[in-house]
C-alpha cells in the first residue's frame, strides 16, 4: 500500500536554531574538538571532500595543520595515492625518519627533477646508507645540469650533525647557532638516522592547533572504492601511513559496501573505516553494525550533485542527519555531514542536528590548496570544481583505466546517467582564510545557544522551522549592500 502520509524532509534553509541563555563570556571558551571517526580526534569539525578538484596533498596538509582532516581522492593510480599520503606524513614531521636521499654520483639535472617531483628543496647525499654530504637549493644555483652532486654538495667534513637522540630544544639551539636549515641525525658510523629541519619546526609553531597522529605527524585519510582488489589496495594505503580509509561511493546502503566494511575491519582491525553515503536511520544502522567507525551522511545535497534530479532520490540534509543519528547513536558511531554547506551557519545546523563534523567540497575548491589552475573569465578569477559522477570526471577515469577510449555505448550513456556537473567556482585565496571564517561562525552559533562543546550543542540546540518569508528576512534585505 502506498503511504499517503508523506513525511516532511527539511534542509538547512528550512530551519534556524533558537537562541538560549548562555553563561559563556567569550567565544574563545567554545571548544571545537570533535571526532572524525571513533578513534580519531580532530581539533575543528571540518573535513575536505575526496574529489579530484578538492583534496590532494596540499589540501590535506593544510587541513590537518588547521586542525581538521583531508580525505585524499581515489581518482588516480594507487601509486599516486600512496605518494600523496607519504607527502602529508612527512610534512611537519619533527624528526623525519626517512629523509629523501640522493647519490653523490647523481647529476644536478636528476636532483632538480627529483626535487620538483617530491616538493623538497634539499637532499641528504648518501652512499651505502652513510651520509656523505648535504645538497641544498643554494648549492645548485646557477650550476649546469650535468654537474655532479658530489662536486657542489656540502661535504661530510663541513657538516653539522646530531649523533643519536636529540631534544627539539637542543636541535633548535644548534640550528640557530650555526645558522643552518637542516640537521641530520647520524650514528657513530655516519649512518643516516633522521633529519630535523627549520621549516618543520616553524610550521609546528605556526599551527599549534594542528591534527596529529601519535607520532606527531599530520593526520590524513584516504578514499577507497569497493571494486577490484580492495584489500591489497587498502594494505598499500595503510602501509603508506593513512590514518583512516573512507569507502567512497555514492550509495553506501548496498550489500557490497556493507560487506566491504566487514572485510576491511576484519583484515585491518586497527584502522578506522569510514563508510557512506547514506541518508536514513536504516542505512546508518546497517553500516554501524557492519563495523564502520564513522558514517558519511548525504544523498544529493552537494553543490555539484544532480542525483536528486537524475534519480529522484535523496533526503533533505537536516532530516537526513537527524534520521541517521538515530541509527548510529546506539553504536556511538560519529556522523560526517557531507555536502550542501554554503555558510558557516549551515555547519552549526549540521552539527546541531547530530553530526560530529562536516565534509566540504565547493567552499574549498576555489582555494590555493585545491588542485588545478586559476582561470580568468570576464576579468574574474575562477577554479574548476566538478562532481565525481559528472560526465568529464567519469570520462577522465575511464581514460586513465583503459589508456584510450572510443566513443562507445558506455560513454554515450554517461551523458544521460551522470549524477554531477562541472562548474567554475570563484577563486578565494588561501584555504586558511576560508576555514577561519567558517570557524568564527561556528563559534558564534555555539555561543548563542550556550554550548561549550559540540556535545553540549546537541543537548541545547532547538530548531525552529521557518517559511520562505523567514529565509528572506534572514538574508540582508531592503537595502543596497555596499
Ligand atoms: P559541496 O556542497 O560541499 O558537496 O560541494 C561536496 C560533496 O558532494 C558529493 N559529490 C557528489 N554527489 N554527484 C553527487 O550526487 C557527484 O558527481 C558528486 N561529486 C561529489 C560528495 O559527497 C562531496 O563530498
Amino acid at each position: 500500500m502506498r503511504d499517503r502520509d508523506i513525511p516532511l524532509g527539511l534542509t538547512f534553509d528550512d530551519v534556524l536554531i533558537i537562541p538560549r541563555r548562555s553563561s559563556l563570556t567569550s567565544r574563545k571558551e567554545v571548544s571545537l574538538k570533535t571526532r572524525f571517526s571513533k578513534n580519531i580526534e580532530i581539533q575543528i569539525p571540518l573535513v575536505s571532500s575526496p574529489m579530484d578538484t578538492v583534496t590532494e596533498e596540499a589540501m590535506a596538509i593544510k587541513m590537518a595543520r588547521l586542525g581538521g582532516i583531508g580525505v585524499l581522492h581515489r581518482f588516480t593510480t594507487i601509486e599516486r595515492q600512496v605518494e600523496m599520503i607519504k607527502k602529508v606524513k612527512r610534512a611537519e614531521n619533527i624528526v623525519i625518519e626517512e629523509p629523501y636521499t640522493i647519490s653523490p654520483d647523481a647529476t644536478l639535472g636528476e636532483a632538480r627533477k627529483l626535487s620538483e617531483k617530491l616538493g623538497v628543496s634539499g637532499f641528504m647525499v648518501v652512499r651505502n646508507g652513510k651520509l656523505e654530504g648535504i645538497l641544498s637549493r643554494r648549492d645548485m644555483l646557477f650550476q649546469p645540469n650535468d654537474t655532479l652532486v658530489k662536486q657542489v654538495m656540502t661535504p661530510q667534513e663541513r657538516l653539522i650533525v646530531a649523533k643519536g637522540d636529540i631534544s627539539i630544544e637542543k636541535a633548535k639551539e644548534i640550528l640557530w647557532r650555526h645558522r643552518i636549515e637542516m640537521l641530520p641525525i647520524v650514528d657513530e658510523q655516519w649512518r643516516l638516522k633522521g633529519l630535523i629541519t627549520v621549516s618543520d619546526i616553524l610550521n609546528k609553531l605556526r599551527y599549534p592547533n594542528s591534527a596529529r597522529d601519535r607520532k606527531g605527524r599530520l593526520l590524513v585519510a584516504a578514499a577507497i572504492g569497493v571494486r577490484g582488489d580492495v584489500i591489497s589496495h587498502a594494505d598499500k594505503l595503510i602501509d603508506a601511513g593513512a590514518d583512516a580509509l573512507v569507502i567512497d561511493v555514492a550509495n553506501g546502503y548496498i550489500d557490497l559496501v556493507i560487506n566491504t566494511v566487514k572485510k576491511l575491519k576484519q583484515e585491518f582491525p586497527d584502522i578506522d573505516i569510514v563508510a557512506g553515503n547514506i541518508a536514513t536511520k536504516e542505512g546508518a544502522e546497517a553500516l554501524a553494525t557492519a563495523g564502520a567507525d564513522a558514517i558519511r551522511v548525504g544523498i544529493g545535497p552537494g553543490s555539484v550533485c544532480t542525483t536528486r534530479i537524475v534519480a529522484g532520490v535523496g533526503v533533505p540534509q537536516i532530516t537526513a542527519i537527524m534520521d541517521s543519528k538515530e541509527g548510529a547513536e546506539p553504536y556511538d558511531v560519529p556522523l560526517i555531514a557531507d555536502g550542501g554547506i554554503r555558510y558557516p551557519g549551515d555547519i552549526v545546523k549540521a552539527l546541531a542536528a547530530g553530526a560530529e563534523s562536516v565534509m566540504i567540497g565547493r567552499l574549498f575548491a576555489g582555494t590555493d590548496e585545491s588542485p588545478g589552475k586559476i582561470v580568468l573569465k570576464n576579468g574574474k578569477r575562477f577554479k574548476v570544481y566538478r562532481g565525481m559522477a559528472s560526465f568529464y570526471a567519469r570520462l577522465a577515469r575511464k581514460t586513465r583505466e583503459m589508456g584510450e577510449v572510443e566513443l562507445d555505448r558506455d560513454i554515450e550513456d554517461y551523458a544521460y546517467t551522470s549524477e554531477g556537473v562541472e562548474a567554475f567556482v570563484e577563486y578565494t585565496g588561501s584555504v586558511e582564510e576560508v576555514v577561519n571564517r567558517l570557524i568564527s561562525g561556528v563559534r558564534a552559533g555555539m555561543a548563542y545557544v550556550g554550548a561549550r562543546t559540540i556535545r553540549e550543542l546537541w543537548e541545547r540546540a532547538q530548531f525552529i522551522r521557518i517559511t520562505n518569508a523567514g529565509i528572506r528576512e534572514s538574508h540582508p534585505h531592503d537595502v543596497h549592500t555596499i
